[in-house]
């Protein structure tokens, strides 16, 4: 108990102290000039991308530029052309006319999304004649037809925002197709990942539906790779109910556009599609650089890979099956239930064949009482809000909300260090 306290107080001053250095919303705001890039910032979700990001350059557009970008793209169009207005470097007023050699390419946000080929997702910024600075994009045969016009903000080495005069184009990024959210074909991308065995079940149990009516909207899906359904400390699927598989399969999902930086940036504790008024069936997030890693009470994924980032819709796939305490109560490692002696078997999953009958007595979300898993020499947890840290029951209470996830996360590090 001592060690989780301490534990937890070392977290909470991790907290306070890794507290983000600056909010691109709020260094804006004082701006009514830049008020159409800094909703865009928002919309996009690319605010929480610089703001999770040290040393970063912005090249805002007033209201007028940002207007005649905006026009006529749907908002993923958008966030590409923005995303190559963030440079990964620092560049203020002085060193902007100080560029060695004149010239230089910067990588941008752009760059980093994996749909940048060549140099695509690099500006070109380079001492003009007569105190000028130019800025176009890297691919050959640009013009450097934007130029400086004066700083926003300077917060050395961190955040630099300089305003230009009008928007910087990467040759095909407005006239690219952009699909319609419904037109996206889920589990051909998914399947295309590497993750075949999830698309199958989303299939198989119907849940695909429920994604698909989501997207509209807002999608994020974490799709746990084929190597994560053959992990040997798994538990054994085949023995949920059919109720509970869906729940389990709609855990993996939320309804609303979460790229990497936003998730990042995320304090709260996120609801997924299987969190329906009591369920809580929610999933915090941690991060660390650029690894960002789910934590669900029960276990953590890491955020292997990103498989389409086009709002409203973010697809990821991740290391590891997400566990909700809700179904998997208590630990996964040991064996679920009385596991049988049988080796573990090589094709994961598809041998079982899941019973796709309604279970008469079960409306999803699957009720917690009847969870399978959970040790067999523990009486099982009734109610899922303590299980996860039944010994630090009172912990929870005394704890303000906020640190209740912090605690959640610090618990299952001990208890996954414990286990190793
Ligand atoms: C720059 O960022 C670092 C790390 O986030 C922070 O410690 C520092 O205070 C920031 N500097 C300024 C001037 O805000
Ligand atoms: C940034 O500032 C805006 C406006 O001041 C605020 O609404 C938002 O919550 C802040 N974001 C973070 C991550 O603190
Ligand atoms: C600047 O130009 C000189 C001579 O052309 C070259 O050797 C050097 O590598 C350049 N420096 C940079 C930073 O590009
Ligand atoms: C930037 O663009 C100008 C004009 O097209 C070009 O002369 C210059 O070489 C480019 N800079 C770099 C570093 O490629
Ligand atoms: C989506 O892709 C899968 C192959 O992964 C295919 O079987 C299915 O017919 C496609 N759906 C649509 C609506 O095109
Ligand atoms: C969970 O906590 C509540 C009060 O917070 C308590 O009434 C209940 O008995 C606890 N359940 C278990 C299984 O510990």
């Amino acid at each position: 108990m001592a060690v989780v306290i301490l534990n937890l107080f070392i977290l909470a001053v991790f907290l306070a102290t890794s507290t983000r250095a600056h909010n691109i919303t709020q260094i804006l705001s004082p701006f009514p000039e830049y008020s159409e890039y800094n909703k865009f910032l928002t919309d996009t979700k690319l605010a929480d991308e610089i703001n999770s990001r040290e040393t970063i350059t912005v090249l805002v557009l007033n209201n007028a530029a940002m207007d005649s970008l905006a026009a006529k793209h749907p908002l993923s169009v958008i966030k590409k052309a923005l995303s190559l207005h963030v440079v990964l470097d620092y560049f203020d007023a002085s060193k902007l006319h100080d560029i060695s050699n004149g010239t230089t390419l910067s990588t941008t946000l752009y760059q980093t999304t994996g749909n940048a080929p060549g140099n695509l997702g690099f500006v070109n910024i380079t001492d003009l004649k007569g105190g000028k600075v130019g800025f176009g994009s890297a691919a050959p045969g640009s013009t450097l037809d934007s130029t400086y016009t004066k700083s926003v903000k300077e917060i050395p080495y961190n955040i630099s925002v300089i305003e230009i005069s009008s928007a910087i184009i990467a040759p095909g990024v407005l006239t690219a197709p952009a699909p319609s959210p419904s037109d996206v074909n889920i589990t051909a991308l998914l399947e295309k990942a590497g993750c075949k065995t999830f698309a199958n079940l989303l299939v198989q149990t119907g849940v695909l539906k429920v994604y698909q009516s989501a997207a509209d909207k807002g999608l994020t899906i974490f799709a746990p790779n084929d190597e994560a359904f053959k992990a040997p400390k798994l538990p054994d699927l085949s023995k949920l109910t059919n109720a509970e598989l869906v729940s389990l399969l709609l855990y993996h999902a939320l309804a609303s556009y979460n790229p990497t930086g936003a998730l990042k940036t995320q304090k709260d504790t996120l609801p997924t599609l299987a969190t329906n008024g009591a369920s809580k069936y929610d999933l915090s997030v941690t991060s660390s650089g650029d690894s960002v890693t789910l934590q669900t009470g029960v276990d953590s994924s890491r955020v292997a890979s990103t498989v389409l980032d086009s709002t409203p819709l973010s697809f990821f796939t991740v290391d590891s099956l997400l566990l909700p305490s809700e179904l998997f109560a208590k630990s996964p490692s040991p064996a679920p239930a009385p596991a049988p002696e049988t080796s573990p078997s090589p094709a994961p999953l598809a041998p079982t064949p899941t019973p796709l009958a309604p279970t008469p007595h079960h409306s999803p979300p699957a009720p917690p009482t009847s969870t399978p898993a959970g040790s067999p020499s523990e009486p099982p947890t009734a109610d899922s809000q303590n299980s996860t840290a039944d010994n630090n029951a009172a912990a929870y209470v005394r704890i303000p909300a906020v640190f209740t996830v912090l605690l959640t996360v610090s618990v299952s590090l001990i208890a996954s260090t414990l286990m190793a």
